[in-house]
């Protein structure tokens, strides 16, 4: 096994290991640095067992490869109770927040990291900061209030060190990677692909594109928009530009999974993994998003419409990188994304859509219409979209063009037995969201 040497931060201290290749740094932080606060529940993102702070944000660390923490900051409950118990901890035992404590070291970061940036959190908040970490045994109800009760007491910022060097790939470099190196996959976030390899037990090479600068970020340019393929949900959540010109994919990359999930993974994995439920898609269809992809035998721009033709297949091909997409700002628009689901957090969605009207008097002037998880992969509803366009925005008129909706569907996956709930579904959402 080919061995290599990291150097990071632990808990504020300069520490160096080595690890074998695609080690998992829950692996590394329980067996080489025998943190054992730092536990192992479902192994697949879901139970925030494993969380740890990096760059004082929450990341599973079962999701983690040890090689992405180089010269990073990395921090476990050990660093809360450095000086004694910390006035989160304290919180937690006042309020009776602790029962079995396994779930306890995962949310006490989870909670820090929340109260490091917002110091006084609604219980909304609360809930939402600690939806990625799974208790079964306290109650929540204990747990948020012992979080609320320490946001007074907390004085700490976002303080650490930024240490400038991550060891960055170019984009060059990554093209040569890819032309040279046989059976080395990309690694992004690494939530979808190293969940679909957890069976495989055969040696991977990684090739990490996240440290490369050049595919990270949002960009405003003349009526587009650029979002570089390793962009996080969290940075698409959060971004202005998003929010006044996208704001359906802002709203979509906001209920992918949990804080944790949004952390790691990027907008460029959710679209090459090509899953028929992707969060992003449907809200980048009704952007016109085109997909820049490169080789060393160079640069070709792709509609998102064509680049997925099947469940989880896509038209990337061998040697490709996706730099990012290019989206089209959409102004004086009404935008959304609904998803149902499970559940409110870490759910993939069970039906999906994105949205986008303008309005004149009443009438729809424009509208645009994407779904997701009903079709192999998401589609923009092209036959709804004329039907509605110059008529009245009137809830009749809208439930009454949902059979084209259904007509298009079926032409494109045929009929599915899910469709007598998904229908019915579809039709009061879009009926609600769109009409009057
Ligand atoms: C617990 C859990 C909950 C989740 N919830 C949701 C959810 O609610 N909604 C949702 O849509 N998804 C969800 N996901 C799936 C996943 O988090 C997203 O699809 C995420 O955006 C994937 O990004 P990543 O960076 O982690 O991709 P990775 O796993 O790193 O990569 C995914 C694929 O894309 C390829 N790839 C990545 N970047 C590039 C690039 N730049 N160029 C070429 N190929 C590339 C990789 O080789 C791999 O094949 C969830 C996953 C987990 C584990
Ligand atoms: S062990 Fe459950 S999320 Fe990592
Ligand atoms: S205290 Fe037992 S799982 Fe939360």
């Amino acid at each position: 096994m080919k061995m290599e040497k990291i150097r990071f931060f632990l808990n504020g201290k300069d520490v160096e290991t080595e690890i074998e290749e695609g080690e998992i740094l829950l692996h590394t932080l329980r067996e080489r640095f025998r943190i054992t606060s730092v536990k192992e529940g479902c192994s697949i993102g879901e139970c925030g067992a494993c969380t740890v702070l990096i760059e004082n944000r929450p990341f599973y660390s079962c999701l983690t490869l040890s090689s992405k923490v180089r010269n990073r900051n990395v921090k476990t409950v050990e660093f809360l109770g450095r000086e004694g118990l910390h006035p989160i901890q304290e919180s937690f035992i006042r309020h009776g927040a602790v029962q079995c404590g396994y779930c306890t070291p995962g949310m006490l970061l989870s909670a820090y990291s929340l109260l490091l940036r917002n110091k006084t959190p609604t219980v909304e908040e609360v809930k939402k900061a600690i939806s990625g970490n799974l208790c079964r045994c306290t109650g929540y109800v204990q747990i948020v209030d012992a979080i609320i009760d320490a946001s007074s007491k907390i004085t700490e910022r976002m303080d650490d060190q930024q240490i400038p060097d991550r060891g960055c790939l170019s984009k060059d470099e990554i093209l040569n990677l890819l032309a040279s190196t046989e059976n080395s996959l990309i690694i992004a976030g690494g939530t979808d692909l190293l969940i679909s390899l957890r069976e495989k037990k055969d040696a991977k090479k990684f090739i990490d594109v996240t440290s490369c600068k050049e595919l990270k970020g949002i960009e405003k340019g003349v009526g587009k928009i650029f979002i570089g393929a390793t962009t996080t949900h969290t940075e698409i959540s959060e971004s202005q530009i998003l929010l006044n010109k996208a704001n359906s994919l802002r709203m979509a990359s906001e209920s992918v999974g949990s804080p944790q999930i949004r952390n790691m993974g990027t907008i460029g994995g959710n679209i090459v993994n090509g899953s028929p439920a992707a969060d992003t898609v449907p809200a980048l269809l009704i952007h016109d998003a085109r997909c820049i992809l490169e080789s060393k035998d160079g640069k070709r721009l792709l509609p998102l419409e064509n680049f997925i033709f099947a469940p989880y297949r896509t038209r990337i091909e061998r040697g490709e990188l996706l730099l990012g997409v290019e989206i089209d700002e959409l102004d004086g628009f009404e935008e959304g994304y609904v998803k149902v689901a499970k559940r409110e957090a870490l759910a993939i969605s069970r039906v999906s859509f994105a949205y986008a009207i303008k309005e004149k008097d009443g009438f729809f002037e424009e509208l645009r219409l994407a779904i997701g998880s009903v079709t192999p992969s998401p589609f923009r509803a092209r036959k709804f979209e004329e039907r509605l366009r110059g008529k009245e925005r009137d809830k009749r008129i809208v439930e009454e063009a949902c059979s084209i909706l259904f007509e298009e569907i079926r032409r494109l996956s045929g009929d599915r037995p899910s469709y007598r709930y998904k229908f019915p579904v579809l039709r009061d959402l879009i009926t609600s969201r769109l009409g009057r």
